[in-house]
C-alpha cells in the first residue's frame, strides 16, 4: 500500500491528454500524497492548446502557482515541480526514496526513449531509475493507431516490469460526462499503483445485482 509520507513521481509529456495529468495530480494532492512533478517541454505547449492554462516553461515557480490555483489547491505544500533539464534533481538518483513513477499522458517519443535506455532528461532518467531499482513505473500511453515500433517498445517495457496503461476509457460504467471518461483512466492508473479511490463505479454482474436486490427484499420481508 503506497505511503503518504513517501513521494510519488508524476511526469506529464507532450501527448494529447494534459487533463489526465492534472486530474491525477489533483487526486494525489487532495489525498495528501507528496508529489514530484516534471513537465516535458512539449507538455507545456500541449497545455496551452488543450487547457486555459498558459504555463511559462521558463518560470517553474509561476507554473506551479498556476497549476495549484487551477486545481483549487493554492495552499498545498506537497508538490515539487522540477525542470525537465535538471538532471541533478534528487529524483534522478536511485538513492532517492520515491515510491514509483507515473507518466501521464506518455508520448510515444518518451516511451521509446525509456524502452531504449536513453536517459537524456529528468523524465527518462527517473523512469530509468525506476526500472533499475525495480520500482513501480506506469506509462499511460496515448497514441492511435500504434505502429510496430510503438508496440515493440511497449513489449520491451512490459517485460522489464513497467505497466503499459493505454489512455482508453471504457463505457460499461455508463459515463455521462468527459470528466467520467477522464476519471476512468485516472482511476485505472491509481488501481495499478495500488491507491484506493472511488473515481468510477466498479463492474458488478447485472444478474448478481438483481440477485442481491431480491435477497435484500426477501430478508426485509422476513424481518417484517
Ligand atoms: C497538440 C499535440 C498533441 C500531440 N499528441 C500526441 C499523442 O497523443 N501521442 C504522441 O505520442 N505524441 C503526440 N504529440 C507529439 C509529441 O508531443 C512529440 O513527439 C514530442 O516530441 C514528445 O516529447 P515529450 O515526450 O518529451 O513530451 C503531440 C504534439 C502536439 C503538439
Amino acid at each position: 500500500m503506497p505511503q503518504k509520507n513517501q513521494p510519488i513521481t508524476v511526469a506529464i509529456t507532450g501527448a494529447s491528454g494534459f487533463i489526465y495529468g492534472l486530474r491525477l495530480l489533483q487526486f494525489l494532492l487532495n489525498e495528501n500524497f507528496l508529489v514530484d512533478l516534471i513537465l516535458s517541454k512539449t507538455a507545456f505547449k500541449v497545455s496551452q492548446l488543450e487547457s486555459n492554462l498558459n504555463l511559462p516553461a521558463d518560470n517553474l515557480i509561476e507554473s506551479k502557482k498556476q497549476i495549484l490555483n487551477y486545481l483549487n489547491l493554492i495552499n498545498n505544500k506537497s508538490l515539487n515541480l522540477w525542470s525537465e533539464s535538471n538532471l541533478a534533481a534528487s529524483i534522478s538518483s536511485g538513492s532517492y526514496r520515491s515510491q514509483g513513477m507515473i507518466i501521464i499522458p506518455c508520448s510515444m517519443g518518451c516511451l521509446g526513449r525509456i524502452a531504449n535506455g536513453i536517459s537524456d532528461d529528468l523524465i527518462t532518467r527517473s523512469a530509468d531509475v525506476c526500472l533499475k531499482e525495480r520500482n513501480k513505473l506506469i506509462l499511460v500511453a496515448r497514441e492511435t493507431p500504434l505502429n510496430t515500433i510503438h508496440l515493440q517498445n511497449m513489449l520491451t517495457l512490459s517485460q522489464l516490469g513497467a505497466i503499459i496503461l493505454p489512455a482508453m476509457p471504457a463505457f460499461y460504467q455508463q459515463p455521462k460526462t468527459i470528466n467520467d471518461l477522464i476519471d476512468f483512466v485516472v482511476g485505472k492508473t491509481l488501481d495499478s499503483f495500488g491507491i484506493e479511490h472511488k473515481l468510477f463505479n466498479r463492474w458488478t454482474d447485472p444478474k448478481k445485482q438483481v440477485e442481491n436486490v431480491s435477497s435484500m427484499k426477501r430478508k426485509s420481508e422476513n424481518a417484517d
